[in-house]
């Protein structure tokens, strides 16, 4: 345009004056409207942000994947991404300059999460800067976001030129529990010198039990009994620290704390599944780079040194902590500290099946401190009893007077008995205690580190008895796998709320390292079948993606070679036993984490995985029936026929038989989001084959339950797997309400009934009930444990009892997630927020109000961003606040018959042009909308 005035301007030059006026004006007028429109052009719309890599991954070093996903948010005004250009490089210089690693181009895709990496081939230690820009529908650009960084760890056992070093503990060890070997702690120490200057130095480090490390006397981390716990036959996770601003010039001294953690602590059964042979070991290679280009790698050798006679004299995970303070060793971590008479350590190389790979979820850390609430003196005058007011885990942080040579007693419970009295037989044969000897008078400062404990009560005695107990003595460190809170939930009924605290406390104390079934008996193990029916709710409440994954990893690695699953993961029994709804976590868990987060990656990792456990399940059928002898059954059903049953009444083969199908289905569904449609076609057969076999089996022409006990659980199995014909399903699902009609409107069930109970109540539109069962205050619901006490889930319905103290079982844990489950529908049907599309691109916003209720409200941070709900109810008039994100769009369902009523944002429904009508069979009104934040008035049917 411009080109052509200027060649017009040539020829006008020579024209009147009054026509070369009028053409200035016209020359003007063009610049102008072209300016303009460069303005409108150039206006950017805010760029994306929260940037990250796979699971969630904030900026990661020593990160796990060469080939990672990667993910953004985009701004709350912004509708839909129409596309994405996004530029990757090994310096943040050249990203802007000529990005050396990756550039997409301009890509027309609305696909803002997990986007797959097709940049150059990437190795240990390599650096990644990236950012990424976008554009709307309107074709408008944002500005560039803000750069994100990431660094490989060291991927491959090859990139190790350190050893496993430690002493041979095995030798001065003592004999413990059941004849277990218990291994005194270790300290280690190396000293080396840095003579130029510095640009960086990383510290890679593992160990083989767990570890605490220190560069020139300083910790050089607080994450809690690192590396954590994987199948360590197969692989063991190493850690990447940047201490760089640790070091000095001259001499340096690197140190660890090693002790025996879960691979070479006693576990259940006392079987020491990995530690038979050998002592704790550490692996450890610090690498330095120099701003004249050279490197120093400092590895764990042989020249490194280590003595048993150091201040913590035991630590296991159940049994608790000695720490004698005689055996100090001041600045052992220092150059300035003389260690002639430490000994010279043991190298091993590395084992060549044993895989070292990066961790790939976040450590274990002190997350909160708890005060104290209470002190209770105890009658004889020598010992006090603090008391939290919450069931938690983690450890005490002690500041208490103590006199030299007297020891400390440190005593943890999870509820006094009804007469006061400390309470610890539910730890079963967990010692769970910690000591501290004092070298000297005066106040100490100590909290044990390899290991933890669940309680809501520490009792001391061993203090100095002239001091007056202060609360502030003892702080609780609580501790867990280190994410952040994704969801609330809040309504207008106070114990719902406390219900609520509950389900989060247990996975708070549940979630350390591994998804446990409890935090403070000789257990403390990963349950597949706790994990596989709390994982939906765990996603909701907490930021727990890589947590998941990681695990599922570790689930992989222990597949037994004829696909069955152990019970536990890690597979601390071996016993290659294998139990339906429990090896089920397989299936089950990789499908919730897809549709919450809708992450593939999920799916490609574990189907493999998920095919080999259907076909375990279909080896050991006949006739399409999976008895799966060694099962749990519905475990700790309330009021079994015979009260010792803890496998409760409905059929074993029954309940294996519904796993089968359940996760037959699941694997179709996995294998169609994969593309793989045959595969898809095979198990979609397999389902209807085994859900035939199972109507035929267990149900009679009028849907009762036939050649078995008729039990709430048998038909929630049912119905919620989708197992019946159309036939037989209604009738199957009147049986199920005169069975709970039976119970006074009561559950009847246990770990595997619970969590389908809201979930088929709701299909069949029976929410009234559901509320009322969720309500209940007397024994066997939810808030029977809250009306005695409980701050945390429980094991039993009914583990305690203001009236009869504890359950006489000794199984009874305070801490139990898995009837937490019902998480799941409080968030997705009281407050109403339930993914429709995988990693919630499709939101249901579909509250119903009921119980009484007269408000509630969830919040979830989803991977595209912030969704609320929250709704109340003034007599007739109902009121919802909802919150769609970017790049999403929601059906939102009003609890109303009255269309014409319906305002959202101050303008009736009738003049909304853009939004779409569906039509759906619950007799609500409801609508799509796309992102944005809505506020709807309308009259309730109630
Ligand atoms: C655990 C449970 C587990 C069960 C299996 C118990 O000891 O604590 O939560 O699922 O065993 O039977």
């Amino acid at each position: 345009m411009l080109l052509i005035l200027r060649l017009m301007s040539n020829k006008i030059r020579r024209k009147p004056k009054i026509v070369r006026k009028s053409f200035s004006i016209f020359v003007l007028l063009i610049s102008f409207i072209l300016f303009l429109q460069s303005c409108y052009q150039k206006k950017l719309i805010a760029p994306p942000t929260n940037l990250t890599f796979n699971e969630g991954f904030e900026n990661p070093i020593g990160f796990y994947d060469a080939t990672p996903s990667f993910s953004w948010k985009l701004p709350q005004e912004i509708d839909e991404q129409a596309s994405y250009h996004l530029v990757a490089a090994s310096t943040p210089e050249l990203l802007s300059d000529s990005p050396d690693i990756w550039d997409t181009g301009k890509v027309s895709s609305s696909q803002s999460l997990y986007v797959s990496y097709e940049g150059k081939p990437l190795s240990s230690r390599d650096e990644l800067y990236w950012k990424v820009q976008i554009w709307n529908t309107k074709g408008e650009s944002s500005a560039w976001s803000e750069v994100a960084h990431m660094q490989l760890g060291l991927l491959n056992n090859e990139d190790w030129q350190a050893k496993w070093i430690g002493l041979d503990t095995r030798k001065d060890s003592i004999k413990g529990k059941n004849n277990t070997t218990i291994h005194t702690p270790q300290y280690l120490r190396n000293k080396f010198e840095t003579n130029k200057e510095l640009l960086s130095a990383k510290l890679y480090v593992t160990a083989k039990g767990v570890f605490k490390g220190f560069l020139n006397g300083k910790a050089i981390s607080e994450d809690v009994m690192t590396p954590g716990w994987t199948p360590y036959q197969k692989r063991i996770e190493s850690l990447t620290y940047d201490v760089t601003d640790m070091l000095q010039e001259g001499e340096n001294v690197i140190g660890f704390q090693l002790a025996s953690g879960w691979h070479f602590g006693r576990l259940l059964w006392n079987k020491m599944i990995w530690g038979q042979t050998g002592s704790p070991k550490i692996l450890s290679q610090l690498e330095i780079l120099y701003a004249d280009g050279s490197k120093q790698v400092i590895s764990s050798d042989k020249t490194w040194k280590g003595t048993t006679e150091g201040p913590i004299r035991f630590a296991e995970i159940y049994d608790g902590e000695i720490y004698d303070a005689n055996f100090e060793m001041p600045r052992w971590a220092t150059s300035s500290f003389e260690d002639a008479n430490w000994r010279n350590v043991e190298i091993t190389e590395l084992d060549k099946t044993v895989k070292i790979s990066p961790k790939r979820h976040h450590t274990v850390k002190t997350k909160m401190e708890m005060p104290a609430k209470n002190i209770i003196e105890l009658e004889n005058g020598t010992g006090i009893i603090f008391d939290f007011e919450q069931n938690m885990v983690g450890v005490p942080k002690l500041k208490v007077p103590m006199k030299k040579g007297d020891t400390l007693r440190v005593r943890f419970s999870e509820m006094l008995d009804p007469d006061g009295s400390f309470y610890t037989d539910n730890y079963r044969s967990a010692g769970s205690t910690d000591y501290y000897i004092a070298s000297q008078d005066g106040m100490i400062d100590w909290y044990p580190i390899f290991t933890f404990h669940g309680f809501q009560y520490v009792e001391l005695s061993g203090y100095d008895l002239s001091a007056t107990p202060k609360k502030e003595w003892v702080t609780g460190l609580v501790q867990y796998s280190d994410f952040d809170k994704n969801g609330t939930f809040t309504s207008s009924h106070d114990k719902l709320n406390q219900l609520q605290s509950n389900i989060n406390w247990g996975l708070r104390g549940n979630f350390f390292d591994i998804p446990t079934d409890c935090p403070q008996r000789d257990e403390r193990l990963g349950w597949t079948g706790d994990a596989q029916v709390i994982a939906p709710t765990s996603i909701f409440n907490n930021d727990v993606h890589s947590f998941w994954s990681s695990w599922l990893q570790s689930v992989r690695e222990s597949q037994y070679e004829n696909g069955g699953i152990p019970f536990v993961v890690p597979d601390a029994v071996e016993n290659n036993r294998v139990s339906a709804g429990w090896g089920d976590a397989a299936v089950i868990i990789p499908w919730a984490i897809y549709e919450r987060t809708g992450d593939m990656t999920v799916l490609q990792e574990n189907y493999q995985m998920m095919k080999n456990w259907v076909n375990y399940h279909q080896m050991q059928s006949e006739d399409n029936l999976s008895p799966m002898k060694d099962s749990f059954g519905d475990w700790l059903q309330p009021h079994p026929v015979k009260e010792s049953n803890k496998r409760g009444d409905t059929s074993k083969k029954l309940i294996g038989t519904a796993f089968f199908a359940h996760s037959a289905h699941l694997t179709a569904k996995a294998a169609a989001v994969l593309g793989l449609l045959e595969e898809k076609e095979k198990y979609q057969n397999l389902y209807h084959t085994v859900a035939n076999a199972f109507e035929q089996e267990f149900f009679d022409e009028e849907g009762k339950i036939k050649n078995s006990k008729a039990t709430q659980t048998a038909y929630l199995l049912a119905l919620d797997f989708e197992l019946l014909s159309d036939a037989n399903r209604n009738k199957a699902e009147k049986h199920l309400l005169d069975k709970i009609k039976e119970a006074d409107n009561h559950l009847r069930t246990g770990f595997i009934g619970t969590p389908l109970l809201p979930r088929v109540l709701d299909t069949m539109g029976e929410t009234d009930l559901m509320y009322e069962i969720l309500l209940k205050e007397t024994y066997p619901s939810w808030f029977y444990s809250i009306n005695q006490g409980a701050t945390t889930m429980w094991e039993r319905w009914n583990s305690y009892s203001k009236l009869e103290g504890y359950n006489p079982e000794s199984m009874n844990s305070l801490n139990h997630y898995a009837y937490g489950a019902v998480g799941e529908w409080m968030y997705e049907r009281i407050a109403g927020i339930k993914p429709l599309e995988p990693g919630y691109k499709k939101t249901r916003i579909a509250p119903v109000p009921g119980g009484g209720l007269t408000s509630a409200e969830a919040t979830y941070e989803s991977p595209y961003g912030k969704i609320k709900s929250a709704w109340n109810l003034k007599g007739t008039s109902f009121y919802l606040e909802a919150i769609v994100p970017p790049n999403t769009s929601a059906i939102m369902s009003i609890p109303t018959s009255k269309k014409e009523a319906i305002i959202i944002n101050g303008k009736q429904l009738k003049e909304w042009k853009n939004i779409k009508m569906v039509e759906l069979t619950d007799g609500n009104i409801s609508f799509e909308v796309s992102p944005g934040t809505y506020h709807v008035e309308a009259i309730t049917n109630k």
